[in-house]
């Protein structure tokens, strides 16, 4: 068993083919990325985009709204530093930070997204971060997500059970931000998202795990 790393170092080591690898290894993100882009409503102006990385569904959002003002979060400034060198030009405020903790505000964002980046945190911590997100959105706000999600309750057990086993035998808390992929099942996420205020939640693409889900506030 390698040791887990820290999430940012984590990153941080492997900027230099993240793009290259998600977009060609990991089944169903390219897709992902252009279909994302189709779903944020046209006419968006201000967009926040958690754990944006090197900005792959940025690099598709701003094809269709190039003059889209965009917030990025994210904990790993060599990935904020990529997708800058990428779009020098965009209105980009990119803040390096976790976004558990980044106050959002109260109704300032047409849209959020956010791309392969929930599917290491526990069902409470996402549950209070979507709740944050809603806030975050003007009352006809949409947030978009992709992410790795699981089928079967038994596979979602599995992962979040080798978590723990593997934290404690390497002596990490819980909540510490460690790279460890726990994902959820599709039906978990869609609660998560209505629990935390969403009156609508629903799945819209699926290629093997990478799923995409629109939560209307
Ligand atoms: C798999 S990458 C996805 C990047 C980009 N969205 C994409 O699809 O190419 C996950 C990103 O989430 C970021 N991340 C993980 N936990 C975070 C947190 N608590 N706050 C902010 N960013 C986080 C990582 O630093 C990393 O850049």
């Amino acid at each position: 068993m390698t040791n887990l790393e820290p999430m940012a170092s984590f990153f941080a080591a492997r900027v230099g083919m993240y793009d290259e690898h998600m977009l060609n290894d990991v089944e169903g993100c390219r897709e992902g990325y252009l279909t994302m882009a189709e779903l944020v409503p046209e006419g968006t102006e201000s967009l926040l985009d958690l754990g944006c990385g090197t900005g792959l569904e940025l690099d598709e959002i701003f094809k269709k709204l190039p003059d889209a003002s965009v917030t990025g979060i994210d904990l790993t400034q060599a990935m904020l530093d990529r997708l800058k060198e990428k779009h020098p030009y965009k209105s980009l405020n990119l803040i390096c930070g976790d976004y558990f903790s980044v106050a959002l505000g109260e109704g300032v964002y047409d849209c959020a997204v956010s791309f392969q980046t929930m599917h290491h945190f526990s069902h409470e911590k996402k549950t209070e971060l979507y709740r944050k997100i809603c806030k975050a959105l003007k009352s006809y706000g949409v947030y978009i997500e992709c992410d790795y999600m699981v089928e079967a309750q038994e596979e979602e057990d599995f992962w979040f059970a080798e978590n723990e086993r593997i934290r404690k035998e390497q002596n990490i808390p819980l909540d510490e931000f460690f790279h460890y992929d726990t994902p959820c099942t599709v039906d978990n996420q869609i609660q998560m998202l209505k629990d935390a205020g969403f009156s609508q939640a629903e799945k819209v693409f699926r290629i093997e795990n990478t799923t995409i889900i629109v939560a209307k506030k």
